[in-house]
């Protein structure tokens, strides 16, 4: 009895291994490739998920304690799969090669040169991916558009891959990721959807499943949504169009809020009250950052304008119109209220990443800060609890767009270090002495800061500029801050003052 036992156990083992794993290959290991690949291979035990990247120092920190990334949960996740199903590597020919599902995560940078320039979106990172898959592939593989990308792509993708197939067969699937930062592991466990763009062919619809059956290993089948490829690459840019008209939306109003006396927190709140508009999204604040909004907008804007819709074109251009419109208030305010000058002022930044719970600072609203201010020769003084003092230097070293690109391709002025601005490891450090603090990231720390201490610490008058609505305005008046909270009722010390850009 337990000799046949074993038999048939043994029987199913050879079965088990007799069904082919599934192998994914992801080219690139940045903040999208890096979190969904680890999600994947962690809920799905049996595909082998290798991601690779060019960078080889993010492929060192990815197998490193100390991950190149920073996201809430993103560390038990890697450990827990890291060694069995999940692997990073810089073989990107070994590992494409051997991969059913290659999925294509790399840069989609906005052009600075040429045709488009300043709106379209740079496929050179895509199509060498694409060529790569096509010299190195030696068996059929379905290629997934994860990185986002002007609508047709595929089309291109496909028309590069076709023509360089040698007998191969590739199916190309547009897979948007909608993750936000900050709380990507939480998306990607729990997404609103999954969108799966394919072609309406018997092949096409295979591949489909195939893509299907992965996400099917957690996200309910009625939340994994396929349309045709155009479909869901115009779906990601939409997405984000739609999330940042909303922020510039409640910004314009925080304007009108402050000219007026009414409170942009109030209204925001009795808006989203109405269930058709709904809470999310509307928080006042210096704008929108990250990698995607603006890029994508512009992706938008410009493929509106090839299409002979420039009113469509401007009606999403005029979002980023506000957006820039607010950061210059926000400057503006900061040097209006300090006697319209502050040369050689400590100015206190507290917070540099473009929102709370990430590192992540690339189009961040503190750099648009920081030059705004710089332009006004102050000296900065900068504590943000997840960003290295070196990245702030690149950041403010950079040409606008040029954070795009993979690390080591990334072009930095030899002014790197400015000497009018410092980095600071807290908050109390960087605000001593200093003639006013403002405030660029909503880190939940800056909420429960000893404002007394600050307070006794910093030259009078003393002014916080709180751009993300974090602290109690009252509360700090009552200290003897002046204080400036956007779209809220001014401090009598401001009324009066020009405050536009
Ligand atoms: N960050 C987000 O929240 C987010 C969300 C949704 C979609 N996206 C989109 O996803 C894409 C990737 O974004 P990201 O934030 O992960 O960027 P990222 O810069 O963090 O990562 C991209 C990685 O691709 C690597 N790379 C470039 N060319 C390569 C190649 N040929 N082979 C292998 N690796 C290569 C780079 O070295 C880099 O590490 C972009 O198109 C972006 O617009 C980003």
């Amino acid at each position: 009895m337990h000799i046949n036992q074993n038999k048939d156990n043994n029987k199913q083992t050879v079965k088990r291994v007799l069904v082919k794993m599934v192998k994914i290959c992801c080219l690139g290991a940045g903040y999208v490739g890096g979190p969904t690949m680890a999600v994947i291979a962690l809920k799905c035990p049996d595909v082998e998920v290798v991601v690779v990247d060019i960078t080889s120092a993010r492929i060192n920190a990815w197998n490193s304690e100390q991950l190149p990334i920073y996201e809430p949960g993103l560390d038990d996740v890697v450990k827990e799969s890291r060694g069995r199903n999940l692997f990073f590597s810089t073989d990107i020919e070994k590992h494409i090669g051997e991969a059913d599902i290659v999925f294509v995560s790399v840069n989609t940078p906005t052009k600075t040169q040429g045709l488009g320039a300043g709106k379209a979106a740079d496929l050179t990172y895509w199509e060498s991916a694409a060529r790569m898959i096509a010299d190195v592939a030696k068996s059929d593989k379905i290629v997934v558009e994860k990185s986002t990308v002007p609508v047709k792509t595929a089309e291109a993708i496909e028309k590069i891959l076709i023509h360089n197939s040698k007998g191969i067969n590739f199916q190309i699937l547009s897979n948007p990721e909608f993750l936000a930062e900050g709380t990507a592991i939480q998306d990607l466990f729990n997404p609103d959807r999954v969108l799966i763009g394919g072609r309406d062919t018997p092949e096409g619809k295979k591949a489909v499943q195939t893509l299907k059956e992965v996400y099917a290993h957690w996200v309910p089948e009625d939340r994994i949504l396929t349309t045709n490829l155009w479909s869901a690459e115009l779906s990601k840019l939409a997405a984000n169009a739609f999330l940042a008209q909303r922020i510039s939306s409640v910004n314009a109003i925080s304007a009108l809020c402050e000219a007026t006396g009414a409170n942009v927190s109030e209204v925001a709140y009795a808006v989203g009250k109405d269930a058709r508009i709904g809470p999310k999204f509307l928080n006042a604040s210096i704008g929108f950052g990250g990698s995607c909004f603006q890029k994508d907008i512009l992706n938008l804007v410009y493929i509106c304008e090839c299409n002979g819709l420039p009113e469509v074109a401007q009606y999403w251009k005029s979002v980023i119109q506000i957006n820039d419109y607010q950061k210059s208030r926000f400057v503006n305010r900061i040097v209006s209220s300090m006697f319209n000058t502050v040369a050689n002022k400590k100015i206190a930044m507290l917070g540099f990443a473009f929102k709370k719970d990430t590192g992540d600072t690339r189009e961040t609203p503190a750099i648009d800060v920081c030059n705004g201010l710089l332009g006004d020769k102050a000296n900065i003084c900068i504590y943000d609890p997840q960003v290295t003092q070196d990245q702030i230097e690149r950041d403010l070293a950079m040409n606008k767009f040029d954070w795009d690109h993979p690390t080591h391709l990334q072009p930095t002025s030899p002014m790197a270090v400015k000497k009018q601005v410092t980095v600071s490891s807290d908050a109390y450090s960087a605000t001593k002495d200093a003639h006013g603090v403002c405030i660029v990231t909503e880190w939940d720390e800056f909420k429960t800061l000893d404002f007394t201490r600050i307070y006794e610490g910093m030259q009078k008058p003393a002014f916080v500029f709180d751009g993300r609505n974090v602290v109690n305005p009252e509360k700090l008046r009552q200290i003897g801050f002046i204080v400036y909270s956007i779209g809220k009722p001014l401090d009598l010390w401001m009324k009066d003052m020009p405050a536009v850009a």
